[in-house]
């Protein structure tokens, strides 16, 4: 909840308005307060030009014997006046007086401060006994017609104080403060509501759907789509959303159905491999047997003896069987390798040993290069060996008219361009190289991809089982091989052998 989106944008905004509408709300207030005060102020100057020209008026009739009633009744009757008085210049002595018992006393503090800095013109606010009042001070000045009573000689004769209550303007501005937080509030909450209910409508409702939508994926319902109906931001992340998704349920349905396919081949190996297994077995003791029969008969045969050569020929065809149903039996039940640090070179100069004869006989030369030190590796000498032999004995094969076969053994370099792919598809391993560069007849390229297959042969006495065999093997030296041919010039097959095997056990 406090986590949410919705609730981290509406404490932002509410935060924001809150500081808005407070600020304006105090300005308000603020400002109507100065303006009731300086109303106020109005107000008592207004008065005290009132109350002087009544004043004069009473002294010209020389009925200053009234003035005292004539203040108190002024007090009475208005609700705000609270007091007039008259004090001599002096010294502040209180003359006349709305309360009767001032007299006599002296004028406050702050009346006898603004008097004293002939602040005479101006209403200010003052505080008596804890209540508030806007004061005017007004001068009595002695005028002509003031002279035969009062004598020529003071300039002043005396100074009227007047206070008007502020206790009604403060219950305003009260009134005023409370009606304003109050709208504040109601505003805020109306606000803040609509903004909650805008937030929801707009963010997260759209974003609680699409989660809805993502755990539905999640569960794996890869059918699931947003819907695309809105023209603003989420219409637009639907959008992306919707054809992402497209790709990975068009992606997934692809590696089902290679998934299914692989299974299904795989099933068919191993019964294949079950079939065959037994069958070459059933095959291979007879064949052990005809073979030993038609040796006797041929040894019993003269030397020229024109059957020896029909036997010969039977002799010839039966190492070939055999040899067709080892492989087929090496195929369908591999021996596990049986690791030893060796160095690759003895086990290749072994199988050219091997395939020499034959490669004469063809008039293929064959060429061994090694490229600097080739470091020992673990491996399976009998097994590599036959790798060797299956992928010279194709070489030979595939230049009957004559040739020449490269070998070249080296080691990879991280810093040749070349060998980066290398060293990328062995995860980072160095590598020993072993590459097979013929002048052959080459591969079409339609077939570079089966070549590779068991039984892909395009050969009539061919069992399709050598590069099979010799790819299973490489793998389970955790190497690799491929191929790379032109038709009419020749192949090249390299084989890449991790330096560091991570074996249990090595
Ligand atoms: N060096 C090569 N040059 C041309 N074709 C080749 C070469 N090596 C293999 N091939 C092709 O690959 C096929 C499969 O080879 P392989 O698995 O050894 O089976 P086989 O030799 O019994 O046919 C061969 O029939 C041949 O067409
Ligand atoms: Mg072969």
């Amino acid at each position: 909840m406090f986590n949410s989106l919705k609730f981290k944008i509406s404490i932002t905004a509410f935060l924001i308005i809150s500081v808005i509408m407070t600020l304006s709300t105090w300005r308000d207030i603020k400002e109507t307060e100065r303006k009731l005060l300086e109303g106020q102020k109005e107000k008592v100057v207004l008065l005290s030009e009132r109350i002087s020209h009544s004043i004069m008026v009473l002294m010209l009739k020389n009925r200053w014997q009234d003035l005292q009633a004539f203040l108190e009744s002024m007090t009475n009757d208005s609700r705000e006046l609270r007091s007039i008085r008259i004090s001599e210049p002096d010294k502040g002595v209180i003359v006349a007086s709305s309360t009767r018992q001032d007299i006599g006393g002296h004028i406050n503090r702050r009346d006898r401060d603004m008097f004293n800095k002939k602040a005479i013109n101006d209403a200010y606010l003052t505080e008596k006994n804890a209540q508030g009042f806007a004061s005017k001070l007004t001068v009595i000045q002695n005028q002509t017609i003031c002279h035969r009573c009062h004598g020529s000689e003071k300039e002043i004769l005396g100074v009227m104080g007047v206070d008007i209550s502020l206790d009604e303007v403060y219950k305003s501005i009260n009134q005023f403060q409370k009606e304003r937080l109050l709208d504040a509030a109601m505003g805020f909450l109306m606000i803040g509501g609509g903004f909650m209910l805008v937030i929801g409508l707009l963010i997260d409702r759209p974003i609680k759907k699409m989660i809805r939508i993502i755990r539905r994926i999640e569960g794996g319902d890869l059918s699931a789509r947003m819907e695309e109906d809105k023209k603003d931001e989420f219409g637009l992340m639907a959008k992306s959303f919707n054809s992402m998704l497209e790709s990975l349920d068009a992606a997934k349905q692809e590696i089902e159905m290679c998934h299914s396919e692989q299974m299904q081949r795989a099933a068919k190996l191993a019964s294949l491999g079950e079939i065959i297994s037994g069958i070459a077995h059933e095959i291979k003791n007879p064949l052990t047997g005809i073979s030993c029969a038609v040796q006797v008969f041929q040894s019993e045969m003269s030397e020229d003896d024109s059957r020896k050569a029909v036997t010969t020929e039977i002799l010839n065809h039966i190492k070939r069987l055999d040899r067709t149903v080892k492989d087929l039996l090496n195929y369908a039940k591999p021996k596990p390798p049986n690791f030893l640090a060796l160095n690759i070179n003895d086990a290749l100069n072994k199988a050219v040993f091997f395939v020499y004869p034959e490669a004469k006989k063809q008039n293929v030369s064959i060429d061994t290069i090694v490229e600097g030190e080739i470091p020992d590796i673990m491996m399976d000498p009998d097994q590599m060996q036959q790798v060797f032999l299956n992928l010279m004995i194709n070489a030979v094969q595939a230049m009957p008219d004559g040739g020449k076969l490269k070998i070249t053994t080296l080691k990879s370099d991280i810093d040749k361009e070349e060998h980066i792919e290398i060293i990328k598809l062995l995860h980072g391993e160095k590598a020993v190289i072993v590459r097979f560069e013929d002048t052959g007849k080459g591969i079409e390229g339609e077939y570079l991809n089966s070549i590779f297959d068991p039984f892909f042969t395009k050969k009539s006495k061919g069992t399709g089982l050598g590069l099979a065999i010799s790819r299973r093997i490489i793998h389970e030296h955790g190497g690799e091989i491929d191929v790379e041919s032109k038709v009419g010039k020749g192949s090249v097959f390299s084989i890449y052998l991790p330096l560091m095997q991570k074996r249990e056990g090595v």
